[in-house]
């Protein structure tokens, strides 16, 4: 038995020995932080004093290192780990692009696939998923995460940790997985990376805990704390969340990684002195093991001889982690992930490229088709297609994506390759990039007006490079970069027919193009196959089916903004609403685009809302259902999506919160029956003392196609 194996080993160890565990540093591929400041490492890892590895990528480069910790007295093995966020060589849409799918199943196909080709390739431990809750889209790393909704985060969350985690941990194509970033690291202050958060307790749990909760329940191996501090205490040295919260309450057995250097960060947050005060915070507060910062490596040793660190918390910290050892069967065989044979069948084979390409179909988002020029004809006779991503590969693949200078880039679908692809012999194809992606030269406007002259149909692909979303990539505007807007305006005088692909890594303002353009599709960063998953989209060869999982604001002014806000003392009566209401002088209320709003080429009737129940005590449950029906004339899926509101409590509760969905399918003319259960949890919520409660009184439901398109509405009654 593995808690056996784990105190036998533990007992042979030396001191020395047992920090070396807890010890991870970056090997020379791909850095995902400041530069590594051990040079030390391929020594160090003989003598038995590191514990893991990041970027370390490939099965021989693995197998490597590897052979090194196998001349180390004990022969632990090391465990290699990776920031696989979306996909490894077949890159996938980006999560949060993925979370517009609002198809669990498909989520955790994605994660599925990337554990199997990083597990081929020596990787034991992906750091994702990334489940942070976040409701401002300055923040660059909105991009990671599920958006700004913890119930849909939650569900996210649960879907890729079993994705990558499998059936069991010591599968060969599975990886642990790492939540992240504990805690609420998607709070930071105007969206700056890297900035405090200041919240309330009650709303860490209401808001941000839960999507961590979903990734315990579901099995997740490791956390990784954040760089933030919550409340003035870092999250690193944070006992109360990691100790208190996750081990104690939550019971979590596996084992909490350190951000990359952030615990030597703590130095310059000003919650510890130097290397040793760090180090002795982050170990007590419950961070396992450190990333990068040397903290544990130069410090801990003096701590437990001077008896400030008790054995007891070092043991613990190393039993966690070489527990996951035993459960990979790396103490069996520590090559066993590293296999270039199974590498080499693994890596963007057929079937991950087909999964790929149907999970980017599923994450685009139809914001506008007014025209109905979507679907395109495969017949058109002339198509121009315009704009600086239409042949940059790099571009869809997005950020945290191996990169590219390792990996040939020739598998990558572009855009332009997609539409070739799809449409007939007959049709004339024209190109033009018209501008670049962040510059103000529109020397290339002049031959992308020419282009689209000559062209029945135009299609203009703009958006943020793949850097300008991601780790410490927050941005004050987030409006479209360069003059992409600017070659739109002059493209239109054409009076052309015009489709608009908006490729980013968050919410973008457009307020032009979105008022003045009658076509508009979300392509967010779709991966490697997203140029074939866009050209599905754009001729009808998949009906889009995403919504947006996240709120688009107007303006930056409007951040952060979200669906499920309180309704205040002074609610505005609508957007012109400005007499002493909580609303702004210049700019209405509402959003540009609402939460889980998405269109499609079909159209959806809702009809025969029926309750099982109108009221209920809390031992009691509500079947909710109603009726689908395509109205159209294709084939297509629908999110129905489930919100609550409790009238009166004595916390006040937001106007709406999203209590359940249901992605139905649906063929022309078909309706279907679908139901939601709604219990005593469904209508739980914290009180102040953080107990969870739920109140008597009136409820509403309200079932519709996005957060503000509200199309079926009841009520029912909690009893006491
Ligand atoms: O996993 C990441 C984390 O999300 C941000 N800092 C670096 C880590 C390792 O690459």
């Amino acid at each position: 038995n593995i808690d056996q194996k784990v105190e036998n080993l533990l007992k042979q160890m030396t001191l020395e020995e047992k920090i070396g565990q807890l010890n991870q540093y970056t090997g020379d591929n791909t850095i995902t932080g400041p530069l590594t400041i051990n040079p030390n490492k391929k020594e160090e890892i003989k003598q038995g004093k590191i514990g893991s590895m990041l970027n370390v990528l490939g099965s021989e480069y693995t197998r490597q290192y590897q052979e090194l910790a196998m001349q180390s007295r004990l022969k632990i093995p090391l465990l290699f780990g990776l920031d696989v966020i979306h996909g490894y060589k077949t890159t996938f849409p980006i999560p949060l692009a993925e979370a517009a799918s609002w198809d669990l199943q498909a989520i955790e196909l994605s994660a599925r696939v990337a554990a199997r080709e990083a597990a081929s390739s020596g990787i034991h431990w992906t750091f994702a998923p990334m489940v942070d809750v976040s409701r401002d889209p300055r923040w660059g790393r909105v991009m990671e995460g599920a958006g700004e909704d913890t119930f849909l985060g939650s569900k996210i969350a649960y879907a890729r940790v079993k994705g990558f985690q499998g059936n069991k941990l010591g599968e060969l194509n599975s990886v642990l997985a790492c939540a992240k970033h504990f805690a609420a690291y998607g709070a930071a202050i105007g969206g700056r990376d890297y900035n405090s958060v200041d919240i309330s307790e009650r709303t860490l749990w209401e808001t941000y805990l839960p999507p961590f909760k979903a990734a315990v329940d579901a099995g997740a191996a490791t956390f990784m704390n954040s760089f933030n501090d919550i409340n003035g205490v870092p999250a690193t040295g944070n006992s109360h969340i990691q100790r208190d919260i996750l081990k104690g309450k939550w019971n979590f057995d596996g084992f909490v990684v350190s951000d990359w250097g952030s615990i030597g960060e703590m130095i310059a947050h000003g919650y510890v002195k130097d290397g040793k005060e760090a180090a002795f915070a982050a170990i007590m507060a419950g961070s396992d093991m450190d990333m990068e910062s040397n903290a544990y490596r130069n410090n801990l040793k003096q701590l437990v001889e001077e008896g400030k660190v008790p054995n007891s918390i070092l043991d613990d910290a190393v039993r966690r982690i070489l527990r996951k050892k035993f459960e990979l069967g790396l103490f069996d065989n520590p090559y066993r992930f590293s296999d270039s044979k199974r590498q080499q069948k693994e890596l963007n084979n057929s079937e991950n490229t087909k999964a790929a390409r149907e999970v980017a179909a599923k994450s685009i988002v139809l914001l506008k088709n007014e025209n109905k020029i979507l679907p395109l004809s495969k017949e058109t006779k002339t198509i121009a297609f315009i704009g600086p991503m239409v042949k940059f590969k790099r571009a869809n693949h997005g950020f945290w994506a191996i990169d590219l200078k390792d990996v040939d880039s020739t598998y990558i679908v572009s855009q332009w390759e997609g539409l070739q692809r799809k449409v007939s012999k007959n049709t004339k194809l024209l190109y033009a990039k018209g501008c670049g992606i962040n510059d103000s030269n529109k020397d290339g406007f002049k031959e992308a007006i020419d282009v689209a002259n000559q062209a029945d149909v135009v299609i203009v692909s703009i958006g943020e490079k793949h850097d300008m979303s991601g780790e410490a990539k927050s941005r004050s505007s987030i409006a479209i970069p360069g003059v992409q807007e600017e070659l739109i305006k002059e493209l239109q005088k054409t009076g052309k027919p015009i489709v608009i692909l908006i490729n980013a890594g968050r919410p973008l303002v457009f307020n032009w193009t979105a008022d003045n353009m009658p076509t508009i599709v979300y392509t967010w960063w779709l991966g490697s196959e997203a140029g074939n998953a866009i050209a599905d989209v754009l001729f009808g060869d998949y009906n889009p089916s995403g919504k947006l999982p996240m709120t688009f604001p107007r303006n930056e002014g409007q951040i952060p903004i979200y669906y499920n806000h309180y309704n205040t003392g002074r609610p505005a009566k609508d957007d012109n609403d400005k007499t002493y209401v909580s609303s702004y002088i210049d700019l209405p209320n509402s959003p540009k685009f609402p939460f889980g709003f998405g269109l499609s080429y079909t159209t959806f009737d809702y009809s025969d809302l029926k309750l099982s129940k109108n009221k209920i005590n809390r031992n009691e449950e509500i079947k909710v259902s109603l009726k689908i029906t395509n109205s159209g004339k294709i084939a297509g899926e629908e999110v129905v999506q489930l919100y609550l509101r409790d009238r009166v409590a004595s916390i006040v509760r937001p106007i709406k919160e999203l209590k359940g969905f249901n992605k139905i399918a649906l063929q022309a003319g078909e309706t279907k029956e679908i139901s939601f259960t709604i219990n005593n949890e469904t209508i739980s919520f914290y009180n102040n003392n953080i107990e969870l409660i739920s109140e008597a009184g009136e409820f509403d439901i309200m079932i519709g196609s996005s957060s503000e398109d509200i199309k079926l509405k009841s009520k029912f009654e909690l009893i006491d």
